[in-house]
């Protein structure tokens, strides 16, 4: 890795691992894109930008007719003056005019990677596994300076990009847009893969051809949301999983995101990312300073595969932290769907005693424990416990799980508060509203107004008190509707538009006290599900849990577009009951532990209801996790037949050292007289002899991925199988 200058031609070279991006100086200080992709040698202007006359093109120094923004390939353009393709920022200043004039003042070259204020991002570990360009443009006649931020890592095809605004001028500013990242392709042959979804729904994977004009995806719903997560990539038509370009792009944020591609008049296609800049604008008084989100760019040159393990290292081991990173996670059992409101002290403690009998590690008691919660239309914000429920507090309850040899964890919603609370009564100007309008609710609740630092510190110390109050060693942090009526009871007018994303601000700065507070804790990210399953919460929370759909079925769908970005360890999967709570669906209690076993295991059902068999056989599934558990979480995941394209689903799981592996099959449908299936297996080593002890027998790893393995027949629908290799 090494981030150069070349004086004499005015380039930047920044390479990544087996990555080149490379940015040059043109024509008075413009900032100009010239390449991303493969890592090559140098940049020896083989293919320079192109200038020519172009009608409808409008030329910003007078003589020189070929010169235009409007063509030019470029790093972080504005509006305004030549270009009409989407900026990457735009500012308005006190006289109304929104022209701003960027260019090129100065750069440094620093070792490692320097902290985001109150931000989450990536980091290191140390200086040398990074480096970092800083670019300072400038705009004299208004003072306006911005920092553009690229670290690459030495060992990961990985930079990522931000962007500093700072008012050095005497005049407000206003900020109206300020992506994280442009980038400007010169072609547009490419195919764009977005996950959506919505609530039970999450991270479908949807793959288009690009068509000229801006095709966009965003969050506007206050969180990065269900409905589109804050990613896309870019790739080849022929890219596949194990073959081809792909660049992928993932904002490090969980608020209202917007990510655009616009393919232009000449074939050219620009990609921008970063804060939604709808109905968002930011007020930046001299002195002040804006620093946005940070976007991490992978890019892979051998297919979707290797973008997904790039993103699944860099998140597992420079973006997650605390003590669990690099821990096994505990195998749980959940109350929710087995009682949802409906406990008290002897139900929980049984679940929690059968959960212990059956070799689970962690009781998780979840929503209903606090206030007078007996149902979702109450309550929240009253973090006291409910001694109906549990008369005897909430410290008798963990040590009586405690005393089992069970670790105990606690749910909490923390953003929010219900009408019908306390907290609400006492404080009816803390939520998120607009004054003289109606507070819309979801789930009968409103969303605490985070952007108040006064708010932060009194669920800070109501959450703290509680965490503090009894041995409790796991959190799942949940978050149950999107924002309405985005406004603030104390900032100024002109401040308004900045709520949504000073909640997020908020959000960051509660999540960062109490996780450094209390960091024997391990937190597990929610949001109705997987609503906010996106990089700036893992940054805080080493897991999320992926979907309140816990169908077996929908699952491969959800974690199969979950995994293109999210490494295997920051998925929550639990084995529940039958008939399915969300979708009715009668499933095996074999596939659903494959499944489950897919991710981070864990129970959501009432155990004590399981008949002597089904009990055996969660005693065999928790014994078989324990043991291949490190592979899953820490392993490499390779994708192998995907939901999206047909019946059948497939995966595996491979050790670094590649000497042992777990592969997985799921079929859907059973068919008459159907056809043979065989799989070809991934990442293996070819000159390895892998036992599968499942089949008794053992092949050289070149046979499992060329000629491949059949997968036995068993009738009906839902079946599954998962095999262990090992290498001999
Ligand atoms: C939504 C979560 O995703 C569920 O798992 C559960 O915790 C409920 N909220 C509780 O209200």
């Amino acid at each position: 890795m090494a981030i150069t200058y070349n004086k004499e031609t005015k380039t930047f070279h920044v390479t990544a691992k087996d990555t080149s991006y490379v940015m040059q100086i043109i024509n008075d200080g413009y900032l100009a894109h010239l390449y991303w992709g493969k890592k090559i040698n140098e940049y020896n202007q083989s293919n320079q930008i192109q200038y020519r006359d172009r009608g409808f093109s409008p030329n910003p120094v007078s003589n020189d007719r070929t010169f235009s923004l409007d063509t030019l390939p470029q790093e972080y353009p504005a509006y305004g003056n030549t270009d009409f393709r989407t900026p990457a920022y735009q500012v308005q200043l006190e006289n109304g005019s929104t022209i701003t004039d960027l260019r090129y003042e100065s750069h440094t070259i620093v070792k490692g990677k320097p902290v985001l204020f109150g931000l989450p991002a990536a980091y290191v570990e140390s200086e040398e596994e990074a480096e970092t360009l800083e670019l300072l443009l400038v705009d004299d006649v208004i003072g306006l300076k911005v920092k553009l931020l690229y670290t690459a890592y030495a060992d990961l095809d990985v930079i990522t990009r931000s962007a500093h605004l700072i008012n050095e001028g005497d005049s407000n500013l206003k900020i109206l847009k300020a992506a994280s990242m442009n980038v400007d392709f010169r072609d547009h042959q490419y195919e764009m893969i977005t996950l959506y979804g919505a609530h039970e729904r999450e991270r479908f994977v949807n793959r288009t051809g690009l068509r000229y004009g801006v095709q966009s995806i965003e969050s506007r719903r206050g969180t990065s949301s269900h409905q589109q997560n804050p990613f896309f990539a870019l790739v080849r038509e022929d890219t596949r999983e194990n073959h081809g370009d792909a660049y992928g792009i993932n904002l490090v944020y969980s608020g209202n995101f917007q990510a655009s591609v616009e393919v232009d008049q000449f074939d050219c296609t620009r990609l921008t990312m970063g804060v939604n800049s709808f109905d968002f604008t930011w007020l930046l008084e001299p002195g002040e300073s804006f620093q946005t989100p940070e976007v991490v760019m992978v890019y892979s040159s051998t297919g979707l595969g290797d973008m997904s393990r790039t993103f699944h290292k860099l998140y597992r081991t420079r973006l997650c932290r605390g003590e669990f990173r690099d821990q096994t996670r505990p195998i749980l059992i959940n109350n929710w769907e087995a009682t949802y409101f409906d406990f008290n002290e002897d139900k929980i403690t049984d679940i929690a005693r059968k959960g212990k009998d059956l070799g689970i590690e962690l009781f998780v008691l979840d929503d209903g424990w606090f206030g007078k919660r007996d149902d979702d239309n109450t309550s929240l914000g009253d973090w006291f416990v409910d001694k109906n429920k549990l008369p005897n507090g909430l410290e008798s309850l963990v040590d009586k799980v405690r005393d089992m040899d069970m670790q105990f964890g606690l749910w909490f919603e923390p953003e929010m508060v219900s009408e019908n609370s306390e907290l609400f009564r006492e404080h009816p100007d803390w939520c998120i509203h607009v004054p003289d309008r109606k507070k819309s609710t979801g789930r009968n609740q409103l969303i605490l107004d985070f952007s108040r630092k006064e708010v932060c510190d009194e669920i800070i110390n109501r959450i703290s008190a509680i965490l503090s109050s009894a041995p409790i060693t796991y959190v799942k942090w949940d978050m149950n509707r999107h924002m309405t009526e985005a406004g603030s009871a104390t900032l100024p007018a002109e401040r308004q538009r900045e709520v949504a994303h000073r909640f997020v601000l908020g959000v960051y700065r509660v999540m960062d006290e109490i996780t450094s507070k209390f960091p024997h804790i391990l937190f597990e990210s929610c949001s109705g599900g997987g609503g906010r399953f996106d990089p700036g919460m893992l940054y805080y929370m080493p897991q999320t849990w992926t979907s309140d759909n816990t169908d077996a079925i929908s699952r491969l769908k959800i974690q199969y577009g979950t995994s293109l970005v999210y490494p295997i360890s920051s998925m929550g999967a639990h084995v529940s009951d039958v008939p399915n709570h969300q979708v009715k669906r009668i499933t095996s209690l074999e596939m659903r532990g494959h499944v489950a076993m897919s991710g981070n295991l864990g129970y959501e059902l009432d155990l004590t209801k399981m008949t002597e068999q089904e009990q055996h056989d969660v005693i065999d599934q928790v014994n078989y996790y324990k043991e291949i558990r490190p592979l899953i979480q820490f392993g490499e995941f390779y994708r192998l037949l995907s939901p999206f394209k047909g019946n059948e689903t497939a995966w595996m799981f491979v050790s670094e050292d590649k000497t042992e592996a777990v592969f997985a099959h799921f079929k859907v449908l059973d068919e008459g007289n159907s056809p043979f299936l065989s799989t070809k297996l991934q990442g293996l080593d070819p000159d390895k002899k892998y036992t599968i002890a499942e089949l008794g027998a053992s092949y050289y790893g070149d046979e499992l991925m060329n000629v491949g393995v059949n997968i036995p027949k068993v009738q009906g629908d839902f079946t599954s199988v998962m095999w262990r290799l090992k290498a001999e």
